[in-house]
């Protein structure tokens, strides 16, 4: 049976944003503002990492401190290590997320040390979030597929999932970086993980490389998931996984969702009309399919 209400975790923002060419700190804002506008409830606003391997996120600090907080958003960071959770502690920020994978080499790639050392960063981040009663999520990439390992077994992504939960995490995303996932695969994926982490914990954040991402939603909507993460326009790609391209489409994902009676609390043409204003301003296509035929009509 499908949920009634899916909750997005909107990830444009960073996940988006820090893959594009450098946007304007004033655009992100008003990006991040109108995200708001349209009913989205969780924003991953920006990462606060090395400007060194991820410049576009460099002014994360400033766009949290220049948004309009909404009391309806719950607004969420990256933060790799404790520096970067206190520096987004600094500016208020309502949630944090920590980021491992269960591809070492992906791992290294990404945050330059070995899952274990990763896990090892994080412990610092969820003693000091539980004293401050701030709220952590994980994401572990690579759940379907790893740009320098290939095949990833599902157990090693429930065994490194498992003890993320353990840690403290209240949710663990399962990233298909690189979009490699196909529908059947998704569902044993996360059939695998909800072995080891109840699926109220879990999300689904797929890429859509292979143009696969909606198919493995749908496939997976009756597991009983009810987080999924989307960027608007389908911005974006990962860095450290050359060739993957941007998240599912936030706008498509609602035009799904609402399709089969599920709730999401999102405004779809607004939405739509956030995503084509920051596609303008990077001068680059509008990569969701039903922004692009809503807004042609
Ligand atoms: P490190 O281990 O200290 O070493 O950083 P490093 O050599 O990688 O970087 C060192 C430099 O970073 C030093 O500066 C540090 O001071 C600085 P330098 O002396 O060279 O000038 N540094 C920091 N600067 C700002 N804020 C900090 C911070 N920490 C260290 N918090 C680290 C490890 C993880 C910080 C670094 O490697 C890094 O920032 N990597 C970028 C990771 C990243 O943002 N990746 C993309 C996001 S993950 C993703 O997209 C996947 C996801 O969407 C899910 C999915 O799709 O699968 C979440
Ligand atoms: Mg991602």
């Amino acid at each position: 049976m499908y949920p009634t209400q899916v909750s997005i975790y909107e990830v444009g923002p960073r996940d988006g944003l820090q893959n594009e060419t450098l946007l304007a700190t004033s655009a992100k804002v008003a990006l991040i503002d109108a995200l708001a506008a349209a009913g989205v409830r969780r924003i991953e606003a920006g990462s606060f990492v090395s400007p060194k391997w991820v410049p576009q996120m460099a002014d994360s600090a400033a766009v949290y401190q220049q948004i309009h907080r909404a009391s309806h958003v719950r607004y969420s960071a990256l933060t790799p290590n404790l520096r970067g959770f206190e520096q987004a502690v600094a500016v208020g920020i309502d949630e944090v997320a920590v980021f491992t994978a269960a591809s070492e080499s992906f791992c290294q790639r990404n945050i330059h040390c070995s899952i274990t050392e990763s896990l090892n960063r994080f412990e610092p981040i969820f003693a000091a979030a539980k004293q401050q009663r701030i709220p952590v999520r994980a994401y572990v990439s690579c759940v379907l597929g790893c740009p320098y390992e290939g095949e990833i077994a599902a157990l090693q992504v429930a065994a490194v999932s498992k003890t993320l939960i353990d840690m403290g995490a209240y949710q663990v995303s399962l990233g298909d970086t690189i979009g490699v996932g196909t529908p059947l695969k998704a569902q044993r994926m996360l059939a695998a993980v909800n072995n080891q982490v109840p699926i109220a914990q879990l999300a689904l954040h797929f890429h859509d490389t292979y143009g696969q991402a909606l198919a493995n939603v749908l496939a997976c909507l009756d597991s009983g998931i009810s987080t999924i993460d989307s960027a608007v326009a389908g911005l974006g790609g990962c860095p450290y996984a050359k060739g993957a391209s941007g998240n599912l489409a936030t706008e498509d994902l609602v035009y799904l969702l609402h399709g089969l009676g599920i709730d999401t609390s999102i405004d779809l043409l607004q939405l739509a009309l956030a995503g084509q204003q920051v596609c303008q301003q990077l001068g680059k296509a509008n990569h969701s399919k039903v922004a692009q035929a809503l807004l042609a009509r």
